[in-house]
Parts: structure tokens; sequence; C-alpha cells
């Protein structure tokens, strides 16, 4: 008997190749992307489009581009199975990015936490891009209908915006869009930042943030310097609310070795902070290590590197398309 053909469930997601990727983003993200590309049919792509919301170098822009793949790459994302693309390369992201606008409302965009964080942030730049991505990234979802989208905690909201937008168009138009589920890890989705426990890991703070591309000595350094408490007990306990900073180092390094806040706190019993940081930082400059050797390597051999961006437009492209083709027809765009 002829077997039946099942559509494989689809996952996408994206990063911002706006900074160079760091230890938020790989355990947040990057880390879940491949486990599933045996199972799923997975798109991953560098959201260069939504980089230029904040002002960028144009040459950083195209270097960190090229570098953000080849990271990608590095990170297990195999080419053969994971359709790896550069979001401006696929015109169909603008072009329903556009319609969607339409049907986003200003309410829900002014509530999106990113928009008013980085609107305090740059405040001699305030632009329309800056306050309608959610609906760019709401396309980006969309046009592949996935099943799923691994990221990490926040982008909760934008994905949450995403299933809204999506069900809104379907009252209106039918079954147009899969009405998508974030995938949010749970270790990982929120890695702070080592010299404030209180804000998330982000590049905007370097000296708290571990980058993929960093020397091993640059690692181990934040590490040492990572801001634990003045607790007296110096005691290697998982308590969020009192010790914020020594949480967020048990959460890395169990993100890292795959091992229990349980069997953290018994590894460390009666050693201290001292003891316990470099131990961390050690774990972390191991997983990276594999990533950045490879990553440079890979960047050696920028045909390769071209050579996988465009079959991965190419590929991307064709699913967009049927999207977006549903869309302009639903829509009442005239056919051309
Ligand atoms: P971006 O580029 O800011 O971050 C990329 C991914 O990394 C995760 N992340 C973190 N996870 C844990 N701890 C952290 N400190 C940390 N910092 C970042 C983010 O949650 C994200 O998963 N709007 C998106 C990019 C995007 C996108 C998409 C994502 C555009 N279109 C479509 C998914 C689907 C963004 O700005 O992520």
């Amino acid at each position: 008997m002829e077997e039946a053909v099942v559509a494989k469930k689809r996952m996408l997601s994206g990063i911002q190749p706006s900074g160079d990727l760091h230890l938020g983003n790989y355990l947040g993200a990057i880390k879940n992307w491949g486990a599933r590309s045996d199972t799923y049919e997975c798109f991953y792509f560098m959201a260069d489009l939504h980089t230029i919301t904040v002002r960028q170098t144009p040459a950083d822009l195209r270097r960190r581009t090229l570098e953000q793949l080849a990271q990608y790459i590095a990170c297990g994302l195999d080419p053969e199975k994971n359709t790896l693309f550069v979001q401006s390369h696929v015109h169909q992201h603008a072009e329903l990015g556009w319609v969607l606008n339409c049907y986003t409302m200003f309410g829900e965009l002014s509530r999106m936490t990113q928009f008013k964080d980085k609107s305090a942030k740059h405040q001699e730049n305030i632009n329309g891009g800056l306050f309608t991505y959610p609906a760019l990234m709401a396309a980006d979802i969309l046009l592949y209908q996935p099943d799923l989208v691994p990221v990490g905690h926040d982008q909760k909201q934008h994905c949450e915006l995403t299933r809204d937008v999506a069900q809104r168009f379907n009252g209106i138009y039918g079954d147009v869009f899969k009405v998508p589920e974030p995938f949010i890890p749970e270790t990982g989705a929120r890695v702070m930042s080592l010299n404030a426990p209180e804000t998330k890991m982000s590049k905007s703070i370097p000296e708290g943030c571990v980058f993929l591309m960093e020397r091993p000595e640059d690692i181990q350094r934040k590490f040492k310097r990572a801001i634990t408490d003045s607790d007296t007990e110096n005691c290697v306990r998982f308590d969020p609310e009192n010790k914020p900073g020594v949480a967020n180092l048990m959460s890395i390094y169990a993100a890292v070795t795959g091992k229990s806040f349980a069997e953290i706190e018994a590894e460390f019993a009666g050693q201290g902070y001292g003891k316990f940081k470099p131990v961390v930082g050690d774990a972390v400059i191991e997983t990276l290590r594999p990533i950045r050797e490879e990553s440079q390597r890979l960047l050696k051999d920028k045909a390769y590197l071209e050579s996988v961006y465009r079959a991965g437009a190419e590929k991307a492209s064709y699913v967009a398309e049927k999207t977006l083709r549903k869309v302009y027809k639903k829509v009442g765009f005239l056919a051309r």
C-alpha cells in the first residue's frame, strides 16, 4: 500500500543582524531551532528589514548579516535541512507587511513593550517603522504558515499580536493563515545581563553580554565579574527574587549543561560564588568554542555562504508567494 504523504509541520524564526549574536540569542532561540529539523520543515532568517528601524552603518549591517548566517550554520542549522535566508531577499515580507499594517490597530501597536523601550532609547528617531514593526513581524511569520515560532520570552507579546492579527484576518476572509504557537524554552528564555541582572542580556550593555564570537579569556573575565549579591551566606541557591544574579548564572549553567537547579545546588554546596562563577564561565566557553571555530571557518568560504542564502531565498519565496497570492486575492487586488 502506498504511504500517505503527510505534510511536515513547520517552524520559523528570525534574529535581527543589528548586533553580534549573544548568549541570550543562543539560549533563548537558536539552540532550540536545530533540535527539531528532522520532524519539522524549518525556515530561519536574518531579519535585516527590521534593523533599519534604528540607524545602522550599511557596511556593518552587510557584514553582520553574513556573519549571522555563518553562525546559524555553526550552531547546527544544516542548510540541507533548514531553509536559511535573508529577509530582504524575499520581497513578499515587505508586501504582506504592508497589508497586515492595515489589519493591525494603533492601540495594539501602542501597547508593545519593545516599541516603548526602543522609542525611549532612540528619542531622536521614533520613526513609523519602529511603531509598525510588529505588523512586519506578523507577516514574516504568517507567510510561511508555521505551527511553531521558537523565540525567547521578550518576543512573546509580538507572537500574541501575530495570532490576533491572523485571527482577525481569518475572521473576515476565511481560513487564510494558520494561527501559530510561540515556543518558549523552559531554561534560557530570559538570559539576564551579567552585570545588571535585573535587565535582559543585550548588546546595548556589552560588559554584561557574552557574544558568541568572543575570545574565551574575555568571556571568563565577564563571568568572574558577574554581579551576584552581598548575601553573607555566599550560597549557590535558586532564589530569583532575592538572588537574581545567582539565579541568572544558575539558569545559564543549567541551559548549557542540562543540569537541574537541585543538581547545581548540590554540586556547589558549601563552595561560595568564587568557585561557582568560573565554572559557569568554563561551561559557556566550551559550549561556544566549536560554534566560534566553525563560524570562522565558514566565513572564509564566502561562495558557499552565498550559495546557501541564494538557495534559501528561492525556497522561501516559493512558499511565501503562495500565501501572498491568496491574501491579494482575498482582499480584492486585481490579478496580474
Ligand atoms: P531579536 O533579534 O531581538 O532576538 C532574537 C531572538 O533572541 C531572543 N533573545 C533572548 N532570549 C533570551 N534571553 C535574552 N537576553 C534574549 N535576547 C534576545 C529573542 O527572544 C528572539 O527569539 N522581532 C524579533 C526578530 C524577528 C522575528 C520575526 C522572530 C523578526 N521577525 C519572526 C520570530 C519570528 C527580534 O527583535 O528578536
